[in-house]
């Protein structure tokens, strides 16, 4: 045989048979918006060592859904001038250096959310772009 003999045909591509690939299921639950979502990721990073995960609290913090809620009287306005400042009793430092404005108004929208019930518990899914 020479080294040149011409090979084989390799054997013919068959395309795969389809298998149907069913949808993954619709999120439960609300949509967080974008603004909602950023809001959680810093919660995470600033807050939820204190608030807690959920911002439900814990032993070190208070529950932020209650005090955004009627009942708690946590306005838009009152909750930046805390968390730009700090609390009162410096249990809780001012983070004025770590966050702007916007994000301050995010992590507001996704403790908003949550006092709400609009979003539960865990990582919120978003709403596609
Ligand atoms: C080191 C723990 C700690 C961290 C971190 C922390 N907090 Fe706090 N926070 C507290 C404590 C303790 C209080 C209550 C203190 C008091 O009443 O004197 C409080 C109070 C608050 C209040 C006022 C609640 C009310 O009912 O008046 C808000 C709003 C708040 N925190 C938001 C945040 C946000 C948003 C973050 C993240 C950017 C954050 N906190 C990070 C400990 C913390």
């Amino acid at each position: 045989m020479s080294a040149c003999a011409p090979q084989a045909a390799p054997p013919a591509v068959t395309a795969a048979p389809s298998v149907a690939v069913p949808p993954p299921p619709p999120p439960s639950g609300p949509l967080a918006t974008e603004t909602e979502y950023l809001g959680w990721k810093y919660f995470q990073v600033y807050c939820a060592r204190c608030h807690g995960e959920d911002a439900l609290g814990s032993l070190a913090a208070p529950d932020l859904t209650y005090a955004l809620s009627p009942e708690g009287g946590v306005t838009r306005d009152s909750f930046a001038i805390v968390v730009r400042n700090g609390t009162t009793s410096k249990e809780m430092q001012g983070f004025a250096r770590l966050l702007d404005d916007s994000l301050i108004g995010a992590i507001f929208a996704y403790v908003e959310a949550r006092s709400q019930g609009r979003l539960a518990r865990g990582r919120p899914t978003r709403a596609p772009i």
